[in-house]
């Protein structure tokens, strides 16, 4: 990345300047109305916001994207407000604007940075030609559990994915110079932990220990703010008893004094004055007075700061000078953007929506981010020289609004290429297609038509089954408790089995799901996520094996709901699950009473492993990792080891590889995980090629945050892996030696 460009409007020292000769003129009144953000409603947003405009009593706006009703509100806001300060145009473009991306939780899957980084400035692009000048995206929130819907958005369990991807991101809305058209700013959300509610419930309690929310939930958010991310917003759930957007510990002490983030932290929607239906304050005022000494800048579309802010100003509760830092963080972050030289937008210099780059991007996102989970006498990929004819068979074979996934307010569905359109347009010279939906959609439990569907299988050399989850059954407030595929999904995958012809599953759908009721009815299963407009395309040259499946499990498949959370980087425990001390409850011998059974930590009524692991994913290459070695055995606190191992491609398919790097500190002042990712590289192997693969580590990649709440690394004895999986056994060891001494986080 080169380093941006600086202007006199936005080097630092410049902007400071502006801020402070700004904010000397503004009456307190000014300074709270750029404390709030209200929310467009029907109609043309500048008939019934003029008026609050003119006043100075907004802000920001969000959820207008008609770029006239933009532009018009902008002229307000600079020429008929008293100090002319241009607007935040908020929108929540999470993955794509008209073209839609793969869902975050896909895009994670393809584990490529540059590729997340190059969808959200295409999305940027796209949003920034209706005025809109800043995104509620990335959400950073460590995801562990399948059953809450907005695992959709995320970028999975993992932390050190999650950053980087999270980082890339960042990147991308907000390009190299956030002042050049087309950058928009970005928002780390939801700040913090809200990606542990009780249950898989959204908006539900999280109870996350210190510890833990630093070394898990907290690090993707830092990533976000050394990536440079224009803001922050709050989570709506309860941290440890006290609720997000009013929490002190994370907004004053971890955000401001000890990452010293000059962003600012914008609330989520009227989450200030759910502080009391949380229970944490009486009314609305209370609420207010919480969230601006926690440290919430603006509030999203509540009232909380409008009607109380000035009264508790002039009772003295709120002090002058938080106003001040809030409003200061808000106007840094305008100059930053560079919105008083770019407030009014011209489309027309802006490229086209979904132009070609847009749909290649989407399209090469969506192929990456398929995983191939199984792949029995490698029934795939099919082949369109010698099948004569395919079924086609399943509600989201054809469901050009289904595959976009969770959160497009703006998507073009028109831009969508279904899979069965796709496979049309691939092979349909040469195979016969057939194609019965069977399910109305992905939850009926009508089976009508399961008969034409058995039939068209029967007549053709093999069966492709759409399978999944309709969009509307992951993202916010779209959880779920039993996340096997819904409606009468299992009952199809049966009678198609039924059938004897090869069966492939593709399955879309916004978060992992338990599929141990059909993996052993299907040959292969593709899991597409909700792929986007391009996803289409992508399926059908993954199936045809135009190109190799390379995608890998961002988050863990579990077998069963009970299992959950089960995550790669869990604990030891002191009695860890291993196949010789576990026993399944269909072998307990009744006849010979037992008092104790495997004595270890897992379910009786299933296995303690999952049914797909984090990292996994299945190439149409054959690869071979081998010869794992370390650059030294013993290393000192502030050095490097490069870690190697060879990787051999021996098949005749050139495909990517995602190989990964995992660490294990095997004893630590507070225990560690078993598994840590850190490190992971895509990459290109031709047909019986062998490359090497190293990943330098330095000793400050091992940090954790200690006893003491400080980040630390501790001298001792590491193992690392290097495969394609979190499953890999390949190991060896260093060890860090010397002295006992902090590394900086
Ligand atoms: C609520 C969601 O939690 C948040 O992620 C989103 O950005 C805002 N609403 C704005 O729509």
């Amino acid at each position: 990345m080169t380093a941006p460009i600086a202007t006199p409007s936005n080097d630092a020292n410049s902007v400071a300047q502006r801020v402070s000769e700004l904010l000397a003129q503004m009456t307190l009144a000014e300074k709270i109305g750029q404390m709030c953000q209200l929310s467009a409603s029907e109609g043309y947003a500048p008939d019934y916001l003029a008026d609050d405009l003119r006043a100075g009593r907004v802000g920001s706006v969000i959820n207008v994207v008609d770029v006239n009703a933009v532009n018009e509100l902008q002229r307000i806001a600079i020429e008929e407000s008293r100090l002319g300060i241009p607007l935040l145009v908020g929108r929540d473009v999470i993955h794509g604007f008209k073209t839609i991306m793969p869902i975050p939780l896909g895009q994670a899957a393809s584990w490529n940075p540059d590729l997340v980084r190059k969808g959200a400035r295409i999305a940027a692009l796209e949003a920034a030609k209706t005025g809109v000048n800043w995104t509620f995206a990335p959400m950073v929130d460590i995801s562990r559990d399948a059953r809450w819907g907005r695992i959709a958005e995320s970028f999975g369990e993992c932390v050190l994915l999650t950053s980087a991807l999270g980082a890339a991101m960042v990147e991308g809305f907000q390009s190299d110079d956030l002042t050049a058209p087309g950058a928009i700013g970005a928002c780390a959300k939801h700040f913090a932990g809200y990606g542990a509610v009780e249950s898989g419930r959204d908006y539900a309690t999280t109870n996350v220990p210190e510890t833990k929310l630093r070394n898990v939930y907290l690090r993707p958010f830092k990533a976000a703010v050394d990536a440079g991310v224009m803001s922050l917003m709050t989570s709506f759930s309860d941290l440890n008893g006290i609720p997000a957007s009013g929490n002190e510990f994370l907004l004053r002490q971890v955000l401001r004094e000890e990452w010293k983030y000059d962003g600012f932290v914008v609330s989520d929607w009227d989450s200030i004055r759910q502080l009391q239906i949380h229970g944490l304050t009486e009314n609305d005022k209370q609420s207010a007075f919480e969230a601006a000494t926690a440290g919430v800048d603006m509030e999203m579309a509540g009232d909380a700061y409008s009607k109380h802010l000035a009264e508790l100003v002039d009772e003295g509760l709120v002090d002058t000078r938080a106003i001040d830092n809030a409003v200061a963080n808000i106007l840094r972050a305008k100059f930053r953007l560079g919105l008083f030289e770019k407030a009014i937008t011209s489309p027309e210099s802006l490229p086209a929506v979904g132009n070609n780059d847009a749909l290649e991007t989407a399209r090469q996102a969506a192929l990456e981010s398929v995983v191939m989970l199984k792949n029995d006498n490698a029934v795939l990929p099919l082949s369109a020289e010698s099948l004569k004819s395919i079924a086609v068979i399943g509600p989201l074979a054809d469901a050009p609004y289904q595959q976009l996934g969770t959160w497009i307010f703006d998507g073009d569905v028109d831009l969508s290429i279904t899979p069965m359109h796709a496979i049309h347009s691939l092979v349909g010279h040469d195979v016969n297609v057939r194609y019965v939906r069977a399910m109305e959609h992905s939850r009926s439990k009508v089976s009508e038509s399961f008969n034409d569907a058995v039939e068209i299988a029967r007549d053709s050399d093999a069966a492709v089954l759409f399978l999944g989850e309709e969009s509307i059954l992951s993202g916010e407030a779209h959880s779920r408790a039993d996340i096997s595929l819904p409606g009468d999904q299992a009952e199809l995958v049966r009678r198609i089995r039924a059938t004897g012809k090869p069966v492939v599953a593709v399955i879309l759908a916004g978060r992992p799901l338990t599929l141990t009721n059909i993996v052993d009815h299907v040959d292969a299963i593709l899991f597409a996520w909700h792929p986007g407009s391009m996803g289409g395309p992508a399926i059908a040259d993954l199936l045809f094996g135009v190109k190799s499946p390379s995608g890998k499990l961002p988050a863990t498949f579990p077998r069963m709901v009970g299992q959950i959370p089960i995550y790669y980087s869990q604990k030891n425990s002191g009695k860890p699950p291993s196949r010789d001390n576990i026993v399944h409850i269909d072998d307990i011998d009744t006849r010979a009473p037992q008092t104790s059974l495997g004595m270890s930590a897992f379910h009786l009524d299933t296995h303690f492993t999952p049914l797909f692991a984090f990292g996994h994913g299945l190439s149409y290459a054959k690869f071979d990792y081998r010869d794992i070695r370390v650059s030294a055995h013993e290393i000192g606190l502030g050095d490097t080891v490069t870690i190697s191992a060879e990787l051999t491609n021996s098949s005749d398919v050139a495909a990517d590889e995602v190989v990964q790097l995992y660490v294990r500190d095997i004893v630590a002042s507070i225990t560690r995980p078993v598994k840590e990712l850190k490190g992971f590289r895509r990459v290109r192997v031709e047909p019986h090629e062998t490359v090497t693969v190293d990943f330098p580590l330095h000793t400050s990649d091992l940090t954790f945050f200690g006893r003491d709440m400080r980040p630390t690394v501790e001298p001792g004895e590491f193992h690392v892996w290097i495969g394609g999986s979190s499953e890999t056994e390949l190991r060896t060891e260093f060890r860090i030696v010397r002295g006992d001494g902090y590394e900086k986080f």
